[in-house]
């Protein structure tokens, strides 16, 4: 797209600035939307708008909230928006994380939707799109709005840059119309998205759970053949676009080999040398089956004690959200239920689960899936889930097992992984048994056909897509018009 420019507009920033006693350092959250996004704006180029959530992010932009970014080696712009505390618990804790996060997973905690957040979450909608206005140079600019923090967005882009081509990507699940209509506000979040050129999801089936919708609560047209919706005289194509990660990662490069990165892990945790390793990565977030997945190894070392001693579980856990009361119970619980487990089949120095609660960065991440026998991701619903493509990736030996919820989307791409129902404790315990029994023959041909898949279907390949698609529409609307 030689004569478009983009703009991203996402809630989280891809570099964080804080301040600590070393001086600023830099952070790179763990965020699926930023590991996917970031490595096509380096190469891309052009302007992400975001909030500026770290404690330095004031002193390292210029006079207009920018800062160039990668730090190390500038590809694109960052443009920082910031939020007061007030515009953070009602938008970003409030609406956007007690109410549309729990609501769009089904995750069994109640969502909690309050008159005050939406307010807030409709504000910052506002001052977002002030923002994207005043990045965009020219009227007709590509913007590519993330995620549920912007539902309104599309709408608010199109009301004030009506040539503008909105190209919107949900990168959480959309759940069937009875649950999504239990929002007070549904109505006004599919208005918002339906302003948009392109609305993109993960699945065919998160796309027809949102068709479905609109068809229940909306005056609108629905043309399932062509997948896409009119209301109002504009029209909305409904599309799924499968995200992925960079191929090759970056935090591949400079990896020592499997061995050593095995033998560094074992140092780490003063593991015995014989360890067998399971790994679990991710945000501490209760979508994520953490405490089923640490039932299961309870499960399976009550069954199997010959592993007493050997088997050792590591969960990288970064803690996230922790204002609200739901994240936090979950890690006190998490806590409990792992000194539990421990006191009970471990002894002699050794203990079967390991929980390293704190921010990881990328290359320690892909050292821990370097080193492990097998890498658990038990998600109890996932939009797609980028931790079990990176471990694939990781893992350049073709060795290693994965083993993966059913109900993540990488499910549909990655189906020679061991498929496991994270709510039933004795399937996923004998998947976790197999898995560590697996011979190496059987690992490497699974292996090599996930690895071949995320290859070919990566995030240059998923953003191309979509950019194709808004590249062709944007022709047709100038013919129609001209
Ligand atoms: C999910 C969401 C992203 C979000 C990420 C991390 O992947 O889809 O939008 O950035 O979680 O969560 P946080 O709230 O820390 O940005």
């Amino acid at each position: 797209l030689p004569d478009a420019e983009v703009l991203v507009v996402s809630n989280r920033e891809p570099y964080i600035h804080n301040r600590t006693d070393a001086g600023i350092t830099l952070q790179t959250p763990a965020s699926g939307l930023v590991a996917a996004l970031e490595p096509v704006m380096r190469a891309c180029g052009g302007t992400w708008i975001a909030h500026g959530s770290g404690s330095a992010d004031r002193e390292t932009v210029d006079a207009h909230d920018r800062v160039r970014v990668p730090p190390a080696d500038p590809a694109y712009a960052l443009r920082r928006v910031w939020l007061s505390e007030a515009e953070q618990d009602g938008y970003y804790y409030g609406f956007a994380n007690e109410g549309l996060w729990p609501l769009c997973h089904i995750a069994f905690v109640r969502p909690t939707f309050r008159e005050q957040d939406w307010q807030q979450y409709q504000a910052v909608n506002a001052r977002f799109a002030d923002s994207i206005v005043e990045e965009a140079g020219r009227d007709d600019p590509i913007v590519l709005v993330q995620d549920y923090h912007f539902a309104l967005l599309p709408r608010m882009i199109r009301e004030r840059l009506p040539r503008a081509t909105v190209v919107t990507f949900w990168h959480i699940p959309w759940p069937n119309a009875e649950t999504f209509g239990i929002c007070p506000w549904r109505d006004e979040i599919i208005d918002g998205l339906l302003g948009s050129t392109i609305l993109g999801f993960h699945t065919r089936f998160h796309c027809n759970n949102f068709l479905e919708a609109t068809d229940r609560f909306m005056e609108s047209r629905i043309d399932r053949e062509h997948g896409s919706i009119t209301l109002r005289g504009h029209e909305t194509m409904i599309r799924s676009y499968p995200i992925s990660i960079e191929w090759p990662p970056a935090a591949l490069a400079g990896q020592a080999p499997p061995a050593q990165c095995r033998a560094a892990v074992v140092a780490r945790y003063g593991l015995p040398a014989d360890a067998r390793i399971a790994v679990g990565v991710e945000r501490f977030d209760y979508t994520k089956g953490i405490l089923d997945r640490v039932a299961a190894i309870d499960d399976l070392l009550t069954r199997n004690p010959d592993l007493k001693g050997k088997l050792v579980y590591i969960q990288a856990a970064s803690p996230t959200r922790s204002k609200l009361g739901a994240y936090s119970a979950l890690q006190d619980e998490t806590v409990r239920l792992a000194g539990e487990i421990n006191a009970r089949h471990g002894g002699d120095g050794w203990s079967p689960i390991v929980l390293s609660i704190r921010h990881h960065e990328p290359h320690e991440v892909f050292e821990l899936f370097r080193a492990a026998d097998t890498c658990i991701v038990s998600s109890l619903h996932d939009g797609m889930n980028l931790v079990a493509k990176e471990f694939v990736a990781s893992r350049d030996d073709e060795h290693g097992v994965l083993i993966l919820s059913g109900f993540a989307g990488a499910s549909r791409e990655l189906s020679e992984a061991l498929i496991v129902n994270p709510y039933d404790t004795r399937s996923m315990a004998a998947a976790i048994e197999r898995a560590l029994c697996m011979p190496a023959a059987e690992q490497r041909e699974r292996m090599r056909l996930m690895r071949d898949q995320v290859r070919q279907r990566n995030v240059y390949r998923w953003a191309a897509q979509m950019l194709l698609d808004a590249a062709r529409l944007r022709k047709r609307e100038r013919i129609v018009t001209a």
